[in-house]
């Protein structure tokens, strides 16, 4: 079990940075009243943990992509239900791997004409971009394996775990991806 998974970043680890990025923002932020724009569904966790470090009267909004066809194109399949314009926007991701969707996103919200446009997440696999694309906040920079847990999902699954965990040996992890859950749940 122990070559197949492992704890990469406990959640205390977690926290601490989730509080500097909030501290960050609050001082970038003094005297607006910026909107967190999370995108579904993996930074729920961050963006809620997030949002109570930031010391600021901000809105939570979300919206939830979907993809489609060969090339993993990207709509918003269910948008916003606050206007964004004139606002100060800041897109909450959970990680960000070949950097297309938060390209298309980045786009697609500076059409509806912000005040400002920033984007946090909490992970970063820089060696592993594919477009250049801002990105003004980032928790943590990872390398290019495959993570669960505080929102990331491996088939749905394991988004509720508090740490970070990395899968070592996917293939056998596809085979059996409940073996995490025996491990962490102690389930089955
Ligand atoms: P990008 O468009 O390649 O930057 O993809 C970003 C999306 O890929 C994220 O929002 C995640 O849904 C997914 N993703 C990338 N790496 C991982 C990972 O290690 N674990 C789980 N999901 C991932």
């Amino acid at each position: 079990m122990a070559d197949l998974v492992a704890e990469v970043v406990p959640a205390e680890e977690i926290q601490a940075r989730v509080a500097e990025l909030g501290r960050a923002i609050t001082e970038d932020y003094q005297g607006r009243s910026p909107i967190l724009v999370g995108v579904l569904t993996g930074s729920l966790w961050f963006l809620a943990d997030l949002v109570r470090r930031i010391d600021l009267e901000v809105e939570v909004d979300f919206l939830l992509l979907n993809r489609f066809g060969e090339g993993g194109r990207i709509r918003i399949a269910t948008d916003t239900a606050t206007p964004l314009v004139g606002r100060d926007v800041i897109l909450v991701e959970d990680i960000v791997d070949t950097g297309l969707t938060l390209t298309v996103l980045r786009r697609l919200l500076e059409e509806r004409e912000p005040a400002s446009l920033a984007a946090v997440a909490l992970l970063d696999k820089t060696s592993r971009r594919l477009v250049d694309v801002p990105l003004e906040y980032r928790g943590f920079e990872v390398g290019d394996e495959f993570l669960v847990g505080y929102g990331l999902d491996f088939a749905g699954r394991y988004r509720n775990l508090p740490s970070l965990w990395v899968v070592l040996d996917l293939p056998a992890f596809t085979e059996d991806p409940l073996r995490l859950a025996r491990l962490v749940h102690r389930v089955g």
